[in-house]
């Protein structure tokens, strides 16, 4: 089921397009965003921190030889973007994006065109259908050799009743050896009550949010898979750059890792 259209529903890529600094929101998910800050005051250099953490593991993953990527809860438009990164390092790499919001999918197809080299593709679907999503993918990827799945800040939204982990099974399951994963997923490890405040917040704009502890989102990542260095650790932590956030782990509470399929 694909989320409302409606403009005056709070929806989570627009929440997050608004700690970004980005400008596809509207005024409810401003005002959500607002109350979510005023409990989660680090949200906003915890989203940024976020995305480059993606960016540094796609990176990663280019200069491996990779050049298939499926990103799975992409989230508004905000430049750069996951094509424009690893184009950008390989002209023929292939991104396929995909959302369970409508209107990411309509500024996404916008603006989100690749080079003439690469392919782009847009998919919508929920993250709960890996079936339907690779078998959609596999209109722009070659299924047959390794590519990289994406799940930015995207599990957090998928309760346990929704078995996140066999979601993630399930994708990387059906995928060549060689393949990965880059996974990033909000804690309540540092700042448990914030945290908790924060879920809250979601909880009265109608969207469901579980953090998990360093341990749960370690779990969700398959059997067969292996973890690379650094390990599970802050996003603004992972293989950070000279000059990078000098922050605590509990201002931004989102972790981050990459694994690889043998
Ligand atoms: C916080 S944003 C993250 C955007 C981007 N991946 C990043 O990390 O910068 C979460 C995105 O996941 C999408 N999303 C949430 N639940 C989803 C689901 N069940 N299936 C697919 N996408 C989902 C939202 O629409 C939103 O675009």
């Amino acid at each position: 089921v694909a989320v409302s259209l409606s403009v005056d529903v709070p929806q989570s890529a627009r929440m997050y397009c608004y700690y970004l600094g980005g400008k596809d929101f509207y005024p409810a998910d401003e005002a959500a965003a607002e109350k979510v800050l005023a409990v989660v005051p680090g949200l906003r250099v915890g989203a940024r921190a976020n995305r480059a953490f993606l960016h540094r593991a796609a990176r990663v993953l280019v200069q491996d030889g990779v050049d298939q990527f499926l990103d799975i809860g992409t989230g508004m438009p905000v430049a750069p973007n996951l094509h424009e990164v690893v184009q950008g390092w390989n002209r023929a790499a292939r991104v396929v994006y995909v959302d369970h919001d409508p209107l990411v999918l309509v500024h996404a197809r916008a603006l989100l065109t690749g080079s003439r080299e690469g392919r782009t593709g847009f998919v919508d679907a929920d993250v709960r259908d890996p079936a339907f999503i690779l078998e959609a993918a596999a209109e722009w990827l070659d299924l047959s050799r390794p590519v990289a799945v994406s799940l930015g800040a995207v599990l957090h939204f998928i309760p346990d009743i929704d078995k996140p982990a066999g979601v993630v099974a399930d994708l990387m399951g059906a995928l060549a050896p060689g393949s990965c994963l880059v996974l990033s997923h909000g804690t309540g490890d540092f700042r448990p009550v914030q945290a908790d405040q924060g879920v809250q917040v979601y909880q009265h704009s109608g969207i469901t949010v579980r953090v998990r502890s360093r341990s749960e989102i370690t779990a969700l990542v398959p059997a067969g898979m292996e973890i690379a260095a650094p390990g599970v650790v802050s996003v603004h932590r992972w293989w950070a750059e000279s000059g990078a956030l000098d922050v605590e782990d509990g201002e931004i509470g989102i972790y981050g890792l990459l694994a690889r399929k043998r």
